[in-house]
């Protein structure tokens, strides 16, 4: 094969890839109405960096150290965290005015923590056991896409 066709058909991999987790973004965030912001950070070099994302406005918040924030926190432990009022936790880093709740579920691949997928929600207490379920599969469906 011609190198330079096999570089293109690389790329086009790659986008591929990249466009296949924002169409889970988009799916879950047209699909649930709780879901107000829908958003995929992956780790690179000890950062969350944000990926993909679905809402009405971007967040400041592209690069997250693990530790920080609530997203950080879930990073670190590797533990789904749900925050039913985000005004009452000191970890919150605020994105946007009109959030209320947030769910972080962190991607794990052979034990080791990727990513994670995070949800805000204008809807106080919006997350329930069921979302907890869904969006733990889902992570573990991400985690060959990461
Ligand atoms: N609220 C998150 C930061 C990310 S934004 O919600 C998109 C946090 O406390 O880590």
């Amino acid at each position: 094969m011609d190198y330079n066709r096999a570089e293109d058909r690389i790329k086009e991999i790659l986008l591929e890839e990249s466009n296949l987790l924002q169409c889970v973004v988009d799916f879950l965030y047209k699909s649930f109405d709780h879901y107000s912001w829908v958003g995929i950070y992956i780790i690179r070099d000890n950062l969350l960096v944000l990926g993909p994302w679905r809402g009405e406005q971007a967040t400041e918040h592209t690069h997250i150290p693990i530790g920080k924030g609530v997203c950080g926190s879930a990073a670190r432990s590797g533990k789904t965290e749900v925050v039913d009022d985000v005004n009452m936790d000191d970890r919150y880093l605020a994105c946007f005015t009109s959030t209320k709740s947030e769910i972080v579920v962190p991607i794990t691949k052979n034990d080791k923590i990727v990513g994670e997928i995070d949800i805000d929600s204008d809807q106080p207490a919006a997350f329930t056991d069921n979302d907890i379920v869904f969006l733990e599969k889902i992570s573990d469906m991400l985690k060959e896409h990461i």
